[in-house]
């Protein structure tokens, strides 16, 4: 009898050890925040008549480091009125390579693909010594089919000029 005690309870406490862990692992958690905007000049920079696209989706996707393989993937997540998104995400994702991508736009008039504001990469861990659970993703964006006309005085405000080629525009600062 002494001897099916002991076993309970020392099965009882692998139980309560396993539950602890999960419960300490699972309260890791960070909160994603980032920006999308409409580039209206098509050069894959914020200007000051960017705008920010509300009703984006975007989510958020970990892969492992060394093979690839998708660990984690949100659900998509709507920007509000700012364009502005939050994506929770639980774990500590220390050996993978976490981005923020986008997946849709709400614009017809703005949803061509960007290189450069596609995806943004977003580190995941507490281990690299940055407190608290907030990580800020670098701002995304769809480009506008056609660049507004005030493109070329507000890109010429920021120091780049036009260059008019067989390729259509392109800005050199
Ligand atoms: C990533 O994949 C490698 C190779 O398959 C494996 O050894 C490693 O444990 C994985 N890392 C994570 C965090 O799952
Ligand atoms: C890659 O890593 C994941 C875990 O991150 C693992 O489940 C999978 O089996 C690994 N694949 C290969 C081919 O090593």
């Amino acid at each position: 009898m002494a001897k099916v005690s002991q076993i309970a309870l020392f099965s009882l406490a692998i139980c309560l050890s396993s539950v602890l862990d999960s419960v300490s692992a699972a309260q890791v958690k960070f909160i994603v925040e980032g920006k999308v905007y409409c580039d209206t000049c098509r050069v894959e920079f914020e200007t000051r008549i960017s705008e920010p696209l509300k009703g984006a989706l975007v989510n958020l996707e970990c892969r492992n480091r060394t093979n690839g393989t998708v660990t984690t993937i949100t659900k998509d997540v709507l920007t509000d009125d700012a364009g502005a998104y939050k994506i929770e995400v639980e774990g500590d994702h220390a050996e993978e390579i976490c981005e923020v991508s986008l997946v849709k736009s709400p614009r017809d008039d703005c949803r061509d693909p960007t290189e450069a504001w596609r995806k943004s990469r977003v580190v995941m861990t507490s281990k690299d010594g940055i407190e608290g659970i907030q990580r800020f993703a670098n701002n995304l964006g769809f480009k506008k089919r056609e660049p507004l006309s005030e493109c070329t005085e507000v890109l010429k405000e920021m120091g780049y000029y036009e260059l008019q080629g067989e390729e259509g525009h392109s800005y050199i600062p």
